[in-house]
């Protein structure tokens, strides 16, 4: 296969190891990582900038409206711009966790970042919840991570310093309410990353895929 044509597509619930996979992973194989999740935080900050009310789809979409939204993709992570102003660490705040799974349940809001990431040029590594599914269903390699919700929520909390109950009862609550979106893929490799190192998670992706392209593995 050319590389040219070279999508991979990894997706999973929250903080099971998707974005770190993927980017080690697009380090791996020298291509970009994108991060499907990082335009549905962009919208987010622009909701709570706007004041709009999350839940409302009009308000939403017109927020977004208001403002221009750059994705850069990046192996290194992807670096989000907001009317010419980086606000790629403010994405990652408890304040955009709390209101960006009812902004991204919009249909139009879904439309929007779809749109966007079917733009990008191949070969690229894509990670969300439904980039396998819904977005590339054509991509030629696809994963879905899994790992137990506790084990998910001590990983999130020693990564931010939180503590890591509260972070366990806000994944939950953010699992139910991403249920929808959040399925594998047909034909998607299952991988559960709750006994794996990150790097052997990496190393099953790499690996696949190599095969898949009929390249020797390392
Ligand atoms: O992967 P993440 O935690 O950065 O995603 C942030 C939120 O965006 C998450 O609550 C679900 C939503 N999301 C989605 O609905 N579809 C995607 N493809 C990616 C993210």
């Amino acid at each position: 296969m050319e590389r040219g044509k070279l999508i991979i597509t990894i997706d999973g619930p929250g903080a099971s190891g998707k974005s770190s996979t993927a980017r080690g992973v697009a380090r791996a194989l020298g291509i970009p990582y994108v991060s499907s999740g990082m335009l549905y935080r962009a919208a987010a900050l622009a909701a709570l900038k706007e004041g709009a009310d999350p839940a409302d789809e009009k308000a939403v979409m017109e927020a977004v409206g208001r403002h221009e939204i750059v994705l850069v993709p990046d192996t290194e992570g992807d670096r989000v711009f907001m009317d010419g102003e980086e606000v790629t660490e403010r994405l990652h705040t408890a304040e955009v966790d709390r209101v960006v799974s009812p902004v991204a349940k919009h249909p139009r809001l879904r439309a929007w970042v779809n749109a966007k990431l079917k733009e990008l040029p191949p070969p690229f590594v894509v990670d969300g919840r439904d980039m396998g599914r819904v977005v590339f269903p054509d991509a030629p390699f696809k994963f879905f991570l899994w790992a137990d919700p506790r084990i998910r929520a001590q990983r999130r909390a020693a990564e931010r310093g939180e503590d890591p109950e509260r972070v366990e009862a806000e994944l939950r609550a953010r699992d139910a309410r991403d249920q929808a979106q959040t399925q594998p893929a047909p034909g998607a490799v299952w991988i559960d990353t709750g006994d794996l190192t990150l790097e052997e998670v990496i190393a099953r992706v790499v690996d696949e895929v190599r095969k898949g392209l009929g390249e020797s593995p390392e």
